[in-house]
């Protein structure tokens, strides 16, 4: 039985925005796996461990404490949260959507997740960043249903355009300003923590998946709910299972991210920069 309701995570916003002077929030960002945030250009302000802001138990993450950063440049605030709640660890999709809701709680009119994924096209090699254009929720869950969705309306929120068009042409632009190629396409959401079997990599490529990952529908459906604009960028760091004829590691996963995070960096910070400035 799930015992986090809306009630408890109000509370949390309140707390944090009476800790914190978040300044007027521009965006928040999440970082997935293998995956460094940093605001170049920004002041960090604040770095809260999750279990000081989330009102359920935190599980640890590969040995580190996973937190929220709050950086400020100006009247002006960012969130990043280093690190996010997956179905795959036993969270439920409430816990899992805690994250874009407490951001935009507290105001944040843009939700930017990043994430880990493999790639299912053979157009889109490993370590490619691609910008998400759509997704196909396979999890099973839906962070809407029970109390959560009579919290705010609408009840069925429309998903027409689930990923902002306006952030997404940005970021492709952005991008190719800065030298380096970026991908666009669809995430398929699965549940993990197995990897997909090379038949059901298949079959989210018949059903047109171009990456496939373990986390973040459930954040873009709560984030679109709030009214938030969305951009999810996601890191293929590797070929899915079959299409590179080996096993896949988490290593390889985690190493990629590391590789990516100069194009990252240069990509959010170019963003950032246009968000602030109200050009995008
Ligand atoms: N499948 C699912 N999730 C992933 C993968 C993958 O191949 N790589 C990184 N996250």
């Amino acid at each position: 039985m799930d015992t986090f309701t809306s009630a408890m995570l109000e509370e949390s916003a309140r707390r944090f925005a009476a800790g914190h002077a978040t300044g007027t929030l521009r965006a928040a960002l999440v970082a997935g796996s293998g995956i460094t945030l940093a605001a170049n250009g920004w002041e960090r302000a604040a770095d809260v461990p999750y279990q000081d802001v989330f009102p359920f138990a935190i599980q640890p993450l590969l040995g580190h404490t996973p937190t929220v950063t709050l950086w400020r440049k100006g009247g002006d605030g960012l969130l990043v949260f280093n690190g996010r709640f997956h179905p795959y660890q036993g969270y439920s999709a409430y816990q899992v959507a805690a994250i874009p809701r407490l951001a935009g709680l507290l105001g944040s009119p843009v939700y930017i997740a990043t994430n880990a994924s493999g790639s299912i096209d053979p157009h889109v090699p490993a370590g490619s960043l691609v910008v998400i254009r759509d997704h196909i929720n396979l999890q099973g869950i839906n962070p809407l249903i029970g109390e959560w969705g009579r919290w705010r309306e609408p009840v069925f929120p429309d998903m027409t355009t689930a990923y902002d068009p306006a952030l997404r042409s940005a970021a492709m632009r952005l991008a190719a300003a800065a030298g380096f190629e970026v991908h666009e396409g669809i995430y398929a959401g699965v549940l993990g923590p197995s990897y997909e079997t090379p038949a059901e990599v298949e079959m989210l490529r018949r059903v047109g998946g171009t990456v496939v990952g373990m986390s973040t529908v459930q954040e873009v459906i709560a984030a679109r709910h709030l009214g938030m604009r969305v951009l999810l960028l996601s890191l293929a760091t590797n070929l899915a299972a079959g299409i590179a004829g080996r096993p896949l590691t988490h290593q390889e996963v985690i190493d990629a991210g590391q590789a990516a995070r100069g194009r990252l960096a240069t990509l959010l910070e170019r963003l950032l920069g246009e968000i602030v400035a109200g050009t995008v």
